[in-house]
């Protein structure tokens, strides 16, 4: 390479990982911290080689979630925990004193969103790697092309069956399925020991909530329940009708639910319109704040599994909780915490990575398959307990919970309190 390619090379390599001051992007770059190293000190990029430039500033971390459409009511508290470990890991000094730059990509709720964020933070940001999507949905489609253009994918809250094996590049902070689900099960028949007839909804263009509906139909058979009806609906439904009156009809005394937000809390707030007096069991798509709006005071008690609980004991956990609830006047919830700890293992992993062989020196395409080695092989002590990897990149995470809504009276307020 001649010494004008190889500076017109390191230029392009700085002006990705500067991010700022190279024009022509749209991406969404937060305030990066004060006491981190100077962003432009040492920059002297153009004589260097043609490395990924992270020493002449921030790395490069995309989060690739849903700030628009209804799935932003779970993508917004996504974005809420990254931003809160950017600000906490780089006050800490970031990776080995260079800071960590969150670049952020809005996928809105489908696949062709999840698609254009991940191919505009790999080809244009040029990050080291990507958190997201937020559906399960959206990274059977886009994780492909984290895995084919060899960019370490985070999945924050991707929990339908499969994820991991999309590809070696693939993995996941959110406990699948097949291990949360079915707690919530177990929670409903301590409740009421009783309860016999199930209810099974489920949205059908969604491939988490199929995945889910799998388990908590096969839950309900190993408990010796009697699953009575499953009911389908889509998760741009609004009138849940038909559904509601066809189950509540055969007397269940559980509904579970498997949905997202807002077709959920519409779902469950029409059971509660036509009658219906027995157990609910939201899944892992309900598992927001945001829901209780949507079916108000028609929430209460409605039972959710949990993979993170506020209380979890230990410094980092007590650090996130109280840096979300000085900014949101509420505790965190799961979302935001699987988002902080994505956050958390690329910064881990990038300090054990820097440490063996210097990140500034990798060129980006070695630093993305030396950085997703990385990753699998640490154990990481996060707001959702210490966690590692299995070789294909399933969470192996230790703690589960299960919360029930409680709402006031007139439907204003509620909250998650988690059951002992
Ligand atoms: N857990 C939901 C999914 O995987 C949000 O799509």
């Amino acid at each position: 390479m001649n010494n004008a390619i190889a500076r017109t090379s390191a230029l392009l390599s700085t002006c990705a990982l500067l991010l700022t001051g190279c024009g022509g992007g749209t991406s969404t770059v937060t305030n990066s911290p004060t006491n981190s190293p100077s962003i432009t000190s040492n920059n002297t990029s153009t004589n260097t080689p043609a490395t990924t430039g992270t020493s002449l500033g921030a790395i490069p971390i995309g989060i690739a979630v849903a700030q628009t459409s209804n799935v932003a009511l779970l993508g917004q508290e996504e974005v809420a925990g990254a931003k809160l470990a950017e600000k906490y890991f780089n006050s800490k000094g970031g990776v080995n004193g260079t800071p960590i730059k969150l670049v952020f990509q809005d996928t809105s709720g489908d696949e062709a969103g999840a698609i254009n964020a991940f191919q505009t933070l790999i080809n244009k940001d040029k990050v080291v790697g990507i958190v997201g999507p937020t559906l399960s949905q959206q990274a059977f489609s886009a994780d492909p092309i984290g895995e084919r253009s060899k960019v370490p994918i985070l999945g924050p809250s991707n929990t339908a069956k499969g994820i991991p094996e999309i590809g070696d590049y693939v993995a996941r902070v959110s406990a699948p399925v097949s291990i949360v689900a079915p707690n919530s099960v177990k929670a409903a028949l301590k409740q009421n020991p009783q309860l016999k007839k199930v209810a099974v909804f489920y949205a059908q263009n969604d491939a988490f909530s199929k995945s889910e509906t799998e388990i908590f139909q096969q839950t309900v058979k190993d408990q010796g329940l009697e699953l009575v009806t499953v009911q389908k609906f889509q998760t741009s439904d609004t009138d849940f009708t038909s559904q509601a009156t066809n189950a509540i009809n055969l007397k269940p005394d559980l509904a579970i639910i498997s949905g997202l937000a807002t077709d959920g809390g519409n779902l469950v707030r029409q059971l509660r319109e036509l009658g219906y007096k027995g157990l609910i069991v939201g899944g892992n798509g309900l598992n927001t704040s945001n829901l209780l709006p949507v079916c108000k005071a028609l929430c209460d008690g409605v039972l959710i599994a949990q993979a993170y609980s506020p209380e979890h004991p230990g410094e980092i956990n007590a650090a996130f909780r109280k840096a979300y609830t000085e900014e949101y006047k509420k505790e965190p919830p799961q979302f935001s915490a699987q988002a902080f700890t994505a956050v958390q293992v690329y910064v881990e992993a990038l300090q054990s990575l820097d440490k063996k062989s210097k990140v500034n020196k990798l060129q980006l395409p070695e630093l993305r398959t030396q950085l997703n080695q990385q990753i699998l092989i640490g154990e990481y002590n996060t707001p959702l307990g210490v966690i590692g990897f299995t070789p294909i990149g399933e969470i192996v995470q230790k703690d589960f919970y299960v919360a029930q809504i409680k709402m006031a009276k007139d439907g204003s307020q509620g909250k998650f309190t988690f059951l002992k």
